[in-house]
């Protein structure tokens, strides 16, 4: 483990970094693969199948995203709607799955532990990101320094949305965090530069050619457009998606489902086509399915039953229909 300056410490900490007494006990996950070979899904306790993919997937992945549950201290339910007698809507929930814990020492040791066999399954040139909320963002900063190295923190993106506007005495929230860290900072990292639209006012002042800077006695003066048209300026760590709409085509019922616009940026940037993405805690199988949209070979795991289906038949319908198989392969 890196040496970290500041560290996190409460009570049971000391048991995180050793093998947890309950990944031993979990049964091994069940294995299934798309029938091109691309992507691999593991039906169980993603600390023991992470420990199982370190022997076939060890240094293999570009880049993992861990979007755990956010010690909301309940049960969330998937809501499925279908068409009753008389063409009547009707709603049907499913526990999909818990995250009540006995304090948040619990959460960051489970969770911390995923981070730390995960990372071990990283490329030197890979990332691995962890979606969380502010209840719990700052914790696991620290936790990820402790774990990667205080070096080799990458970016804090945050993710801002709109939500139903509700007055309570305080702001409201509308944003996550998304902490990226890299494997190895001296290696050369996956990197897809993105743009973002140009400001309305630089547009209004400069219009939409690219800007060079002209210096004088070491000072930047002023500027002078080119012919060519701006790409638009590098893309920020504030990012303006939308959450999914109550009527959105890509919403599965499934709780906590993340936008595919959303994965498709991380994916994009931080993974070549043909490189493996991970996600451990898969759910409806968001990540999954970006991933195999943008040419990505894939392995999620989940230990839900409701996410396990809803993943199968979401894969299914893009023509990737998983096959039971008996060990993880070494291809996906
Ligand atoms: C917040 S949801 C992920 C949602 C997902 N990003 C999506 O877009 O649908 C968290 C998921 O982690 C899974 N999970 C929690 N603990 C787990 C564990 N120990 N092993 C495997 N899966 C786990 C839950 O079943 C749940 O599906």
């Amino acid at each position: 483990m890196p040496e970290s300056s500041v560290t996190l410490a409460w009570p049971g900490k000391a048991r995180l970094f050793v093998d947890d007494e309950a990944t031993p006990r979990a049964s091994p996950p069940e294995v299934a693969h798309t029938r091109c070979g691309r992507g691999l899904y593991l039906f169980g306790d993603n600390a023991r199948a992470l420990s199982e993919l370190a022997r076939t997937h060890a240094g293999r992945i570009a880049l993992a995203y861990l979007d755990p549950p956010f010690l909301t201290n309940r049960v969330h339910d998937a809501v499925t709607r279908s068409r009753g007698a008389g063409g009547k809507i009707v709603r049907a929930s499913r526990a999909a799955f818990d995250d009540r814990w006995e304090d948040r020492g619990a959460f960051l040791a489970s969770l911390g532990r995923r981070i730390a066999l995960a990372r071990e399954l990283l490329a030197p040139h890979g990332s691995l990101v962890v979606h969380v909320d502010p209840k719990t963002s700052h914790y696991v900063k620290v936790l990820m320094d402790e774990i990667f190295g205080e070096d080799c923190f990458a970016s804090e993106i945050i993710w801002r949305y709109r939500r139903w506007p509700a007055k309570t005495a305080n702001y409201q929230r509308v944003h996550d965090v998304l902490l990226r860290y890299r494997k190895d900072p001296a290696a050369r990292p996956r990197w897809n530069q993105a743009y973002e639209p140009l400001a309305a006012s630089t547009l209004a002042t400069w219009g939409t050619k690219k800007q060079n800077a002209v210096f004088d006695g070491g000072r930047r003066a002023r500027s002078s457009s080119l012919a060519t048209e701006s790409l638009g300026v590098p893309m920020g760590d504030v990012w303006e998606i939308g959450v999914l709409a109550p009527v959105s085509r890509e919403r599965t019922g499934y709780p906590s489902q993340k936008p595919e616009a959303l994965l498709s940026r991380l994916i994009e940037t931080l993974s070549d086509p043909g490189d493996l993405v991970l996600d451990p805690y898969a759910g409806s199988g968001t990540t999954l399915a970006a991933a195999a949209r943008l040419g990505r070979g894939f392995v999620g795991i989940d230990q839900s039953e409701v996410a396990r289906d809803t993943t199968r038949a979401r894969l299914a319908a893009m023509g990737l229909a998983l096959e039971a198989r008996e060990a993880p392969a070494k291809s996906a």
